[in-house]
């Protein structure tokens, strides 16, 4: 097929394909220095606080840009569109955004027509120009991925994560150097991951296990739930994200050295130095485990595994993080022989609710 470019998939072709969408994102939107962020299309919104609506994919974007909000000091939430309009909290002066790639679910749209019937203004950050969602929203943030062919998400997801980024960034009149230009330079330290990733070799090695589970801590923790999604979708595996610290909580039950635990740990701060120690939890009980890690903390001591990411500001690492999940899902789903691009049962957009 040569839409795929060679490659055996369309979603290893759009895996591999994210420096460029990357740099299609971040055109024009932060200067050459990295010390300024502009997104025209934001000129005169003003949050001061924010309501998330989104589904699957990008319900885990929705939690992450509700975190960088949150630590911008302007309160966020994320909701699962399909649970706000069971009982649509009050909105006051929230600005509330859709997260949709199709900018057609269903679920997201009735979410937004909810908090508009209660007076909020609304904000749909999509990849598709003219959807449903880009009509009907007061805002509207592109995310310019280009067009996304497998029904697992992948490019799209590492453009929402950059430009949620921007558009934190943007709205708190945020200049700090560090993170912008950690995100100016994603699209060559993404290519860094796809030349030198062993994730293909570490899949190989888990082909038959019971269950993965995938654990993070803050920015990290909805790295690690899509990595369990995008797991589930291609590979039809068992498969569980957690937040690092729920493991002992319950799920610590299920662990045996037949499950392989994905662990997501980046920088070397209190909250990665907690992720090692619930690592240390599991590996006790003999489970197999996968570090992500950028190689600050000592996480690697008790991995049996290490997928690498280069060290940078810790918003971005998180994008790098589910770039090697990403690589993970779709070679455990490759050697199993799935229908990797249409996966069984799954749309990729669903336009009911
Ligand atoms: C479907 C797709 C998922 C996607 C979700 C939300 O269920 O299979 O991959 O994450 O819809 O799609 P959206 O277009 O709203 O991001």
């Amino acid at each position: 097929d040569t839409g795929k470019s060679g490659y055996d998939h369309f979603m290893l072709k759009e895996i591999h394909e994210q420096p460029r969408s990357l740099r299609q994102c971040l055109q024009g939107r932060v200067d050459e220095l990295g010390g300024q962020v502009e997104l025209d299309e934001l000129a005169g919104v003003n949050p001061t606080s924010v309501q998330f609506v989104a589904c699957g994919t990008s319900y885990h974007a929705a939690l992450y840009g509700a975190r960088l909000f949150q630590e911008a000091g302007i309160p966020a939430q994320a909701f699962l569109a399909s649970e706000y309009v069971t009982a649509p909290p009050p909105v006051d002066d929230a600005l509330v955004v859709g997260v949709t790639q199709s900018g057609e679910t269903a679920d997201t749209l009735s979410a937004l027509r909810a908090a508009k019937r209660l007076g909020a203004r609304t904000l749909g950050l999509t990849n598709v120009v003219g959807s449903t969602v880009a009509r009907e929203c007061d805002h509207v943030l592109y995310i310019r991925a280009g067009p996304e062919i497998g029904v697992a998400a992948s490019k799209t997801f590492a453009s929402q994560l950059v430009t949620l980024n921007l558009f934190s960034l943007a709205v708190t009149d945020d200049h700090d150097r560090e993170s912008i230009g950690s995100l100016r330079d994603l699209p060559s330290t993404v290519q860094e991951i796809l030349d030198d990733s062993v994730a293909a070799e570490v899949a190989t090695a888990y082909l038959d296990a019971d269950a993965y589970f995938f654990i993070g801590r803050g920015l990290n923790h909805p790295v690690a739930l899509e990595g369990a999604l995008k797991l589930k979708e291609i590979t039809y595996r068992h498969a569980e994200g957690f937040a690092a610290g729920e493991l002992k909580h319950g799920p610590l039950a299920l662990v045996t050295d037949n499950t392989p635990v994905i662990a997501v740990a980046t920088g070397d701060d209190e909250f990665a130095r907690k992720t090692v120690g619930n690592v240390k939890e599991v590996e006790a009980r003999d489970a197999p485990v996968i570090a992500v890690t950028d190689g600050q903390s000592d996480i690697e001591r008790y991995a049996d595994h290490v997928l690498r990411v280069p060290e940078t500001h810790p918003r971005t690492a998180a994008v790098l993080a589910s770039v090697q999940l990403q690589l993970f899902a779709y070679h455990t789903a490759a050697d199993l022989g799935r229908s990797i691009d249409k996966p069984r049962n799954l749309a990729k957009s669903v336009t009911v609710e």
